[in-house]
């Protein structure tokens, strides 16, 4: 308006609007995270539109919504019996809860006051030799909360992420001389913090044998096996769901390294193994496949 003492400015246009934009993260968000498949970036420049209220159809199109709203009833329903019949079968993959042999109560794990984080990483070595003393059922029971024990009691998360949280890695140890723990095989139950009996007597030679004779399985005061179910990680990722297991070894792995080192205990990631003999050893399930040894003794001198 002329003379009215005001004075006004073109608004820049319209751009998608922040619901519009949702939708797009949102819908990009469950190709990624939900389906398995890689996330697939927006092209260039593209724009998702709202497409807001509808407007109401002419009135020859009745039949036809009528028929959609048909079938998409019919559809519906079949989808709500699969999804029932879905949840009556067993969920493929999920942590089993087994107990066979006799639990122990492990020690209470230190969540404090160990050495810099900064010191062990500078520090952290493969260790090969170890010394004569023993390491104590509190290392042992340190190390194994390492690798896998429960930080957040409510949700049951560890101290190694996992993808999707269907937490795939099962911990075994093959104890040879730990004080005030009897040499076996033991499983590593997070939730409980305790260990459960699943071979009893010293494995560490037949270890060794099934690690192409490495010395360090042989002369360790225990060995940390690291297995995963694949099956629990690939029934939500598909085939990709594997390398995420292989990464969450690696997690733990790394876990039991700083730990030990703060312990001033030694450890080193074994791979080289034939996987028959490893599980025939331990003991493991059927569906657990071994992917990490690591013997662990005192640091000499
Ligand atoms: C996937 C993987 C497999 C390994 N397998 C073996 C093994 O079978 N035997 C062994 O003595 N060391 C093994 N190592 C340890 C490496 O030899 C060691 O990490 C490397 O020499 C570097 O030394 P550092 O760990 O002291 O930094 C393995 C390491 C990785 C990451």
């Amino acid at each position: 308006m002329k003379g009215c003492g005001t004075s006004s400015k073109a608004l820049p246009p319209l751009k998608a609007d922040a619901a519009s934009q949702d939708i797009a993260t949102f819908l990009l968000g469950h190709l990624g995270e939900e389906s398995g498949h890689s996330k697939i970036p927006p092209p260039r420049g593209a724009r998702y539109k709202y497409q807001g209220v509808r407007p109401a159809p002419p009135e020859g199109d009745r039949t036809n919504t009528l028929l959609v709203i048909l079938t998409i009833t019919v559809l519906g329903l079949v989808g709500l019996m699969v999804v029932f019949s879905a949840l009556q079968a067993p969920e493929v993959g999920a942590p089993e809860k087994k107990s066979e042999g006799a639990q122990i109560q492990l020690p209470a794990p230190k969540e404090r006051g160990g050495r810099a984080i900064e010191e062990v990483l500078a520090t952290r070595r493969s260790v090969r030799d170890y010394a004569e003393t023993p390491p104590g059922l509190d290392d042992l029971s340190q190390l194994l909360w390492a690798a896998q024990g429960v930080t957040d009691e409510l949700r049951e998360f560890r101290t190694a992420p996992s993808a999707g949280a269907l937490y795939p890695l099962e911990v075994y140890v093959a104890v040879g001389e730990v004080t005030d723990l009897p040499a076996g095989v033991y499983r590593y139950l997070p939730a409980e913090h305790r260990i459960e009996s699943v071979v009893e007597g010293d494995v560490r030679r037949d270890l060794s044998g099934a690690a192409l004779n490495q010395s360090a399985v042989e002369d360790a005061a225990a060995v940390i096996a690291i297995a995963g179910v694949y099956e629990r990680t690939t029934g939500k990722y598909g085939e990709r769901g594997v390398r995420y297991v292989y990464m969450e070894a690696g997690h733990a792995a790394q876990n039991i390294y700083l730990q030990a080192t703060s312990l001033g205990l030694g450890t080193v990631s074994i791979g080289a193994f034939d996987d028959d003999e490893v599980k025939r050893v331990l003991g493991m399930n059927e569906d657990e496949r071994p992917l990490y040894l690591m013997p662990i003794g005192r640091v000499e001198g």
